[in-house]
């Protein structure tokens, strides 16, 4: 069993749907797992010059390709319908690719009832930090306690540890969020209520020992939504909004921006054990004509895009591959 991992290296939205859909494109993938976190994720996906935002559902169904959403992931019943109505409405076969694994939980109208009530953290009020508190409270509803559910409900030993081809396997899993968001090593409280790490993943019954890829996804600069205050005073940031269309894909709030941070790199980049490391929209930058970093108390100005592009391929020495991607829906 093979599995090669996506993930957020700073606070979500930095293009992992883009990414996911072009490995599920050329991979040999048989499975894509979601990881963790539920229907606050937007992952945004340009696929054959339509745009497609999932919440719930893998990019597998886009080629075909098994989609379970993992143990370690919250699922709202009636987005997931909504969100499989609109998928199949545009000619997408979701129905007999989609896997719920037993013990995922639910999001219930509660769960959402309760998070519309938060002031402090700017959450995306969609159910999931009050359904992983029940979770671990041990007063959640899991999936599999869910009659809707029944067609699409598995069990992950089963179905990875248990199938004679268990040398064939070959998974996609595909995380959410990011590191900066994460719940043990974002900057608590204005986190997310799960594990957005390459840790997220060995949870969901994927043994340490079939991971070979750790993508780390990032942008050329950093954007969050949440309550707490990320933005400096600088009309560039503004402008990077407009041009980037930093909007929430969905709750549609502006995101904050500011510059990337080398040490928010730095940790995520070892913590998740990322290998290989794209940064997204360079084209944004190039388009603002303006190119920066924050690396510790000081911003590194630079001239080109390929003069910030190699300064930060020489920063970080570990990944053995490094892309700045400058389309929409190729790395
Ligand atoms: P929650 O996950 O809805 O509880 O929100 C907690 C924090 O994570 C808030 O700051 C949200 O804006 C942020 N958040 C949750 N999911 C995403 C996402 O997919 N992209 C970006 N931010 C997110
Ligand atoms: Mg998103």
């Amino acid at each position: 069993m093979i599995a090669d991992v996506v993930v957020g290296l700073q606070f979500g939205d930095e293009g992992k749907g883009k990414v996911t859909h072009q490995l599920v494109r050329n991979g040999n993938y048989t499975h894509v797992v979601r990881f963790n976190g539920g229907c606050n994720a937007g992952h945004t996906i340009y696929h054959e010059g339509k745009k497609f935002v999932t919440h719930h559902i893998p990019a597998g169904v886009f080629y075909g390709i098994k989609s379970v959403i993992g143990p370690g992931c919250v699922v709202n019943p009636k987005q997931l319908f909504k969100e499989i109505k609109e998928l199949e409405s545009n000619g997408i076969e979701v129905h007999s690719l989609l896997k719920i694994a037993a013990n995922a939980h639910v999001i219930t109208d509660f769960h959402v009832a309760e998070d519309k009530k938060d002031v402090d953290i700017g959450t995306t009020k969609t159910g999931n930090g009050p359904a992983y508190r029940d979770k671990y409270a041990r007063k959640g509803v899991m999936a599999v306690e869910l009659p809707e559910f029944d067609d699409f409900i598995i069990d992950m030993y089963s179905e990875f540890h248990e199938n004679p081809d268990f040398d064939q396997i070959e998974v996609l899993c595909e995380g959410a969020q990011g590191f900066g968001l994460d719940i043990d090593w974002g900057e608590y409280p204005f986190v997310t209520s799960s594990h957005c790490t390459t840790a997220g993943v060995v949870a969901n019954g994927i043994p340490h020992t079939a991971i070979r890829d750790v993508w780390g996804v990032a942008k050329v600069y950093e954007t969050y939504v949440g309550a707490k205050d990320f933005e400096d005073p600088d009309p560039v940031f503004a402008q990077i909004r407009e041009v980037g269309a930093e909007f929430g894909a969905t709750t549609g709030r502006p995101r904050q921006v500011s510059w990337m941070s080398m040490d928010l790199l730095r940790r995520s980049i070892k913590i998740n054990g990322a290998n290989k490391v794209v940064f997204n929209k360079a084209d944004i930058l190039d388009e603002v004509g303006t190119w920066c970093v924050y690396d510790g108390m000081d911003a590194q100005n630079f001239d080109s895009a390929d003069e910030m592009e190699s300064w930060v391929i020489t920063e970080l020495s570990d990944p053995d591959v490094i892309v700045f991607s400058r389309s929409k829906d190729e790395i």
